[in-house]
């Protein structure tokens, strides 16, 4: 039986971690659930936020999954290491991979800038590995909460999403980055919109291979299969992705409708496009 992965998030950037997790896992089956009643969760107090995300970890439990990627960096910073520790299955949180754009040498060209919604780029966790990491002090961070409600609605590239960020990119010079980390699991359907304000295109980091990495340390640490290749035996991946074979859709408790289904299906289209266009530096 292949081994089921619960996905999380305030609502549809997820999927973000889910559409790479369906190419690098798959021998997986998945459960992604969107908390929509109460996305955005970047502009809400950690308490709240530590009660939905309770309750969203607590549904995937009673659906059975093997481990759970909290694939919102948002939730992780109230989802603290002690409370992952207190469920029975492994959690694997998110952040933002600020080392990653450190280490690849980015810094020595121009400058790093961290976008992310207004909870990560006010939370200790964000400042903390910036303290940690970020030495030569090379890297500025911006809240992009805007992009979670077009996410939400499914609205990519529109003019209102380009006066958006020209509005909140105004008082940055943008001449001085070298790359964009990607900071809200969100925002990586707007590569191409956000590349389209810089003059010199930017190099993009997210976190989402690093994240599904830590997911199959953790799996093999419990014993668990992981759904890689070498559990399953070779198979094609453009064959072997079957999104609606492998993954089941629920927003805050409920299985999705057709409309929202469809909206799910633009969002993994969009997802293609912009990995075709603009790369995502990741590692491997
Ligand atoms: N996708 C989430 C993140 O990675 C949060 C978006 C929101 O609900 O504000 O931070």
């Amino acid at each position: 039986m292949s081994v089921r992965i619960g996905v999380f998030d305030s609502g549809l950037g997820g999927l973000s971690v889910l559409h790479d997790a369906l190419q690098m896992l798959p021998g997986a089956s998945f459960v992604y659930y969107a908390d929509q009643d109460h996305v955005p969760y970047g502009e809400k107090t950690d308490d709240e936020l530590r009660g939905y995300v309770r309750e969203s970890l607590s549904f995937l439990i009673d659906a059975g999954v093997d481990a759970i990627v909290i694939a919102c960096n948002t939730a992780t910073t109230v989802a603290t290491k002690g409370f992952r520790s207190t469920l029975p299955v492994p959690v694997v949180g998110m952040e933002p991979a600020v080392k990653l754009a450190i280490d690849s040498g980015m810094g020595a060209i121009g400058r790093i800038l961290v976008a992310a919604t207004p909870v990560t780029v006010a939370g200790d966790k964000l400042h903390v590995l910036l303290g940690h990491v970020d030495l030569a002090h090379e890297v500025d961070l911006v809240a992009l909460p805007g992009l979670v409600r077009f996410a939400e609605r499914g609205v990519f590239e529109a003019p209102e999403v380009l006066g958006y960020l020209a509005g909140e990119f105004g008082a940055l010079d943008l001449g001085a980055y070298s790359a964009i980390v990607l900071g809200c699991t969100h925002f990586d359907y707007f590569r191409m919109a956000i590349r389209s304000c810089f003059g010199e295109p930017p190099r993009f980091f997210n976190g989402n291979a690093g994240t599904i990495r830590q997911l199959v340390r953790k799996l093999r640490a419990a014993g668990l299969p992981c759904g890689l290749e070498e559990d399953i035996g070779p198979l094609c991946l453009s064959d072997g992705v079957g999104f609606h074979e492998r993954v089941t859709c629920y927003s805050s408790g409920r299985l999705l409708d057709g409309r929202q289904m469809a909206l799910v299906s633009r969002c993994m289209e969009q997802l293609d496009r912009v990995g075709r266009l603009c790369r995502t530096e990741a590692v491997r």
